[in-house]
């Protein structure tokens, strides 16, 4: 009979996980049993606080379906999602740096050409993004796709909308022969990560602030190239500081100019006054 104290827990259930066929779920399985028990020998964990923890799991499970991802919101607001991030994008300092991908890009956004709308009437200032997208030798890279999306000034994207069944606020550009792109779209607010679940009631027994600064996602797939999902925030916007997802770099920062009702950048007209932001992207060629 195997005789369990409280001595040799780890090491048996250490070495009943190892079994693993496949080498890397062992090495996963051990490496989180070792730093499961450490942590509630650390803290001492009682009966009553494993209990919560199952029940806050349980509702994290509950609360998630093919919309909403109450887990990967929580990795987020830990700072896992962007440590993993940061250790498998380790680029060139001079690239463009990559973020966390959120739970709100979707496949099959609509194609668009060099400076359309990808706004369609949602309400908010024009916004005028463009730049080229280089190598890291300076060439240009024509034909790459970037797919671009953001919430509207409420905050919201249309997942999150119960009466909002098309997808909107998002787009698919293709960079031009000498590289160049032009997104047009109106400028983002900061917003709240959803607040109604369990991860909204841990953050609110904290100081932690809940909003994400004003940003466009960008997701650019180049073959031959790194991958590149990243975002633009807004200079100056609120929550730069503190981004509750750990998602802002001070490369990915852009000034966004007031322009007065006149020429855009696709060579149209705003009757109204805009806003600009200029950006060149750099993408690593794949080692
Ligand atoms: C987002 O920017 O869309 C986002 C990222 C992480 C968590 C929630 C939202
Ligand atoms: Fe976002």
């Amino acid at each position: 009979m195997q005789l369990v104290t409280e001595d040799n827990i780890t090491e048996l259930a250490v070495e009943r996980w190892a079994t693993a066929r496949d080498p890397r779920l062992s090495e996963l399985m051990t490496a989180l049993v070792r730093h499961l028990h450490e942590f509630a020998r650390e803290v001492r964990l009682t009966e009553a606080e494993w209990m919560a923890a199952m029940q806050w799991l349980t509702r994290a499970g509950q609360i998630s379906d093919d919309k909403r991802e109450e887990f990967i919101l929580a990795s987020d607001v830990l700072g896992l999602s962007m440590l993993v991030v940061q250790m498998n994008h380790r680029l060139d300092p001079a690239a463009t740096p990559a973020t966390v991908l959120g739970p709100f890009h979707i496949e099959g956004s609509p194609e668009l050409g060099y400076g359309e709308d990808m706004s369609d009437g949602v309400p908010g200032t024009p916004l005028y993004l463009s730049g080229t997208v280089r190598d890291l030798d300076g060439n240009p890279v024509a034909g790459g796709v970037l797919d671009v999306w953001q919430a509207d000034t409420e905050g919201a994207y249309e997942s999150q909308l119960p009466d909002v069944d098309e997808a909107r606020l998002r787009a698919k550009y293709t960079t031009r022969q000498d590289g160049g792109y032009c997104v047009r779209t109106i400028a983002p607010k900061g917003y709240t990560i959803p607040m109604d679940g369990p991860v909204g009631d841990l953050v609110e027994r904290t100081a932690i602030s809940h909003f994400r600064p004003a940003h466009v996602h960008f997701l650019i797939n180049v073959p031959g190239h790194e991958p590149l999902i990243t975002h633009l925030f807004q200079e100056g916007a609120e929550y730069l500081d503190s981004d509750v997802v750990f998602g802002t770099k001070e490369e990915l920062v852009v000034r966004f100019e007031q322009r007065e009702p006149g020429a855009t950048p696709e060579g149209g007209t705003s009757a109204t006054p805009w806003v600009e932001g200029r950006y060149d992207f750099v993408l690593q060629r794949r080692s």
